[in-house]
């Protein structure tokens, strides 16, 4: 049977998701959400956040999925039980849940938007699995809309990662979560500026393991990069295709056809 996944973020952070689960399965059926409209998610109040969980998760249901992949760990830290509720029954899959469990030390840092950083989220998800961890939440408002803007390799991206990193070292984390969709594309950079004994946890590759049950059997054993292919995959978002569709290729490659949706039924005319 082929399903057909729905996966939803702010913008681009969601292919980072997107990317590991085609590299795990080869090429599922699946939408991509980004809801660049609103991008960034990380620095609004928890109110609207909730609002636009409800909105992008009933759209993705009225697409006809047949389950939804929160790939956004602000939407996953303040409104999983509204994406639930929105997605009346279809299953649900969450980065922040699928990670907890795979944290190997006593000391984790985790990178984030301010708003999930806020809400504690992923605190509470690691300390129900093992209680003595010591966990230390960094917020990094910065990061998103730089790394929406382009520019990798610029000074001030980088200042602002020493700057997220510093209260982290000295807390002497041994690993770090990266606990925002976008921030595996600067990976490279955070590598640079952290000691090699350091960690980094992306919460895709979890997440893609939890979807074995719904997916089947994985591909893993096969080299990943020469399955990328977007051929099963339906891009939208709801602001700005043709400049999403340039920033892609960044990431995955490609130069994807990207559609431009509207998440409310349009009004009536008459
Ligand atoms: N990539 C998303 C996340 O994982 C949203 C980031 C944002 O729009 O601020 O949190």
């Amino acid at each position: 049977m082929s399903h057909q996944l729905g996966l939803f973020d702010s913008s681009l952070g969601g292919l980072t998701v997107l990317r590991r689960l085609i590299e795990s399965y080869g090429p599922i059926s699946c939408l991509y959400l980004g809801d660049t409209a609103r991008v960034p998610y990380g620095n609004r109040s928890a109110t609207e956040i909730r609002s636009i969980a409800d909105e992008v998760v009933s759209w993705l249901r009225k697409e006809k999925v047949s389950a939804v992949v929160m790939a956004c760990n602000t939407t996953n830290a303040l409104a999983r039980d509204v994406a639930e509720r929105a997605a009346a029954g279809l299953p649900v899959f969450g980065l922040i849940e699928s990670v907890a469990g795979q944290v190997s030390v006593s000391r984790v840092g985790v990178l984030a938007t301010p708003a999930t950083a806020a809400s504690g989220a992923y605190t509470r998800a690691i300390q129900r699995t093992c209680f003595e961890i010591n966990i230390f939440e960094q917020p990094c408002p910065a990061f998103v809309p730089m790394i929406e803007a382009g520019d990798l390799a610029s000074s001030a991206l980088r200042q602002a990662a020493v700057s997220y990193l510093r209260p982290l070292l000295k807390q002497q984390v041994r690993e770090i979560i990266l606990g925002c969709t976008h921030y595996p594309l600067i990976e490279p950079l955070l590598h640079q500026l952290l000691p090699p004994d350091i960690r980094l946890l992306d919460p895709a590759r979890a997440l893609a393991r939890d979807l074995d049950c719904f997916l089947g059997t994985p591909l893993r054993s096969r080299t990943c990069r020469d399955l990328l292919t977007l051929q099963s995959t339906r891009l939208c978002v709801t602001a700005d295709p043709e400049g999403f569709a340039e920033r892609t290729v960044r990431w995955l490659g490609i130069r994807p056809h990207v559609e431009l949706v509207s998440l409310r039924p349009s009004a009536c005319a008459f």
